[in-house]
């Protein structure tokens, strides 16, 4: 949430703070702004709405090689000009951008910047005040800095400009992701490196309670205490061209296009000799468990629905699936030898990476499977499985989605084997079969959209209804819709919903049944039929060899266990649809964000 940008280097710092912006737009879009240093001292711009508006309102003549920039995912106050990123202390001396949460910024106010008047509703704005409270005092800001980052609470990730020491950006991080990005004759900070692979890929990682000193032609690292750490780069392993749309009109195009590939590039990173294989280390650590429990958010959580059908049905493991933002303030009774398993696409989520904080502090042990090498929620747990899926920008999460489903039946199946239990089917031929099934499916893309254009033309709302595995890719079908086309979507266990929410259904409520389990096919088709008594206009989604006339579409079969990869592939491309016919913004859509750094 909010994504942060500096440069100090010889070329035209603005070019590179807007280029760099625009790749974090993932992370929010509300608002933004960048600082520069110029010869008349620091000069802010800032503008509410996109990367593209502040574009408009940068001076093109300015003259600068070093500032600081923002995109902005509102937490403290209104998306609006004043609010937008970055805040200036009250002489203007200081210039700050953040990523993050004060929980503390009130009382700082009250206690010590009493009389200093602020001029926007944020926590943001107390720290940059704080800088200048203590520089007044005498402290070097270096020092003054630091004092104030022994006083806040919270979670952060700063650039900060002192018009009087041009030639350096001060930085520092506590649980919010920053990089520093190192080049011959330049420096630069980012809150992820796509942002700055326009100039490098090389990259330091920092740890929370650092401070950076960066400047053009040197990055000094320190402990909060003033201990200078070492810390050699890495290489960024981003290619360009994962991270532009190319000639796709929308990411999230682009995104479920590479859903076919991604599954085959899954199936080969974890195949070793022939054989698809984990981490041995990682195998044990599920052997040795009692219990797993999955932790996730949003799209993730839904993957973990689907994970716990995998390790039970395949490995024969109790599971529980629970809400991060949930779980860590509302714990249930653990077992005796719990696995912590936490899906993340980004690693960033916060909800997520309080729950790891508190079951590390209890001493469990964790696997975190995730999308992006390096994230917190990866290199805070004990041990990692990579999605594969390349980057993913659009907020709506689809191919990372089918990775997290893929790579949970891998190490579900792979446990059975560890463990000696029958397992009646080839894992890595199924996902093969799977691959081309959604390729078959991304190719109706007409079909679907004639479905989409008929049912959610006008609608006000819509059901999605399955039992068992194709009631979790319900509930994923459902947040899409609503994600990105704003109309109100309930995914419901199809017997579930005669008891109250079929009172909702009116003439013409669109309701989508998944229709992919032999076992419970004639049930979902009743609970269709008691809809359709009520007015509601059905489409039903079938898998081959159960469809039925006047089904609206027939998706190719594939492994009973693995339909989610193949049923949710329509439902993206249903809510797609569905948000381009209303003129909604598909990649962007409103008060979300894609990484949620904020609990
Ligand atoms: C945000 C995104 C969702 C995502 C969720 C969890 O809310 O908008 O698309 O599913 O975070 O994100 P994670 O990176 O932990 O999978």
């Amino acid at each position: 949430m909010c994504g942060i940008v500096g440069y100090i280097g010889q070329l035209d710092a603005k070019e590179i703070l807007l280029k760099g912006l625009e790749k974090l737009e993932y992370r929010g879009y509300d608002s933004a702004g960048i600082a520069v240093t110029t010869n008349d001292g620091i000069q802010v711009f800032k503008e509410v709405g996109r990367i593209a508006n502040l574009r408009q309102v940068v001076d093109a003549s300015v003259e600068t090689t070093a500032g600081i920039g923002h995109t902005r995912w509102a937490t403290h106050g209104v998306p609006n000009y004043s609010n937008a990123h970055p805040h200036q202390s009250a002489s203007g001396r200081f210039t700050l951008v953040h990523n993050g949460v004060i929980e503390n910024y009130h009382l700082l106010q009250e206690e010590l910047l009493q009389g200093v008047e602020m001029k926007s509703d944020t926590d943001t704005e107390v720290i940059v005040q704080l800088v200048e409270h203590f520089s007044n005092e005498g402290l070097e800001t270096e020092e003054a800095f630091r004092k104030t980052l022994s006083v806040v609470k919270g979670s952060y990730a700063l650039g900060l400009l002192d018009a009087e020491q041009p030639e350096v950006i001060f930085v520092a991080k506590n649980k919010s992701p920053l990089l520093v990005g190192v080049g011959d004759t330049f420096n630069v900070i980012a809150s992820d490196a796509m942002a700055m692979l326009q100039v490098t890929d090389q990259y330091v990682e920092l740890h929370d309670k650092e401070i950076v000193l960066v400047t053009s032609d040197s990055i000094q690292i320190k402990t909060l205490d003033g201990t200078t750490v070492e810390r050699a780069p890495y290489t960024a392993e981003l290619d360009m061209s994962d991270i532009e749309k190319g000639t796709y009109p929308h990411y999230m195009l682009k995104e479920m296009d590479e859903q076919p590939t991604v599954i085959r590039k899954i199936i080969s990173a974890y195949t070793e000799d022939g054989e698809l294989t984990i981490d041995p280390s990682i195998a044990q650590a599920l052997s040795d468990a009692d219990r797993l429990y999955i932790i996730a958010a949003g799209t993730s959580y839904h993957a973990g629905l689907v994970g716990k059908q995998y390790f039970e049905k395949i490995a024969k493991i109790p599971v529980e699936v629970h809400i991060s933002s949930e779980f860590g303030y509302n714990m249930p009774l653990l077992s005796e030898k719990p696995l912590f398993i936490f899906i993340s696409q980004s690693g960033e989520t916060a909800d997520s990476r309080q729950v790891l904080v508190k079951i590390k502090e209890m001493g469990h042990p964790s696997l975190t499977i995730t999308n992006v090498p390096g994230s917190t929620l990866s290199r805070e747990a004990d041990h990692t499985l990579l999605l594969h899926a390349g980057p993913e920008i659009a907020v709506a999460s689809t191919k990372a989605y089918v990775a997290q489903v893929a790579v949970l039946a891998i190490t579900a199946y792979l446990e059975a084997k560890a463990k000696g239990l029958a397992v009646d089917f080839d894992l890595k031929a199924e996902l093969a079969v799977a691959a081309n099934a959604i390729q078959s499916v991304i190719d109706e893309k007409d079909a679907i959209k004639n479905v989409t254009d008929t049912a959610l033309a006008t609608t006000r709302n819509a059901f999605f209804i399955g039992r068992g595995i194709d009631y979790c890719v319900s509930m994923e079908g459902a947040l899409k819709l609503k994600e990105i086309s704003y109309i109100q979507a309930e995914g419901f266990a199809g017997g579930e919903l005669k008891h109250g929410t079929i009172a909702l259904i009116e003439d013409g409520t669109p309701v989508f049944a998944l229709v992919s389990q032999k076992s419970v096919s004639l049930n979902i088709r009743g609970n269709v039929k008691e809809v359709v008594a009520r007015g509601a206009n059905p489409i039903i989604l079938s898998m081959e060899g159960m469809e039925e006339a006047g089904d609206a579409l027939v998706l190719p079969a594939v492994h009973e266990l693995l339909t989610p990869l193949v049923t949710v592939v329509p439902l993206q491309l249903i809510s797609y649809y569905a948000a381009l016919y209303r003129g909604c913004d598909v990649d962007q859509p409103r008060n979300l964000a894609k990484s949620v750094t904020v609990e």
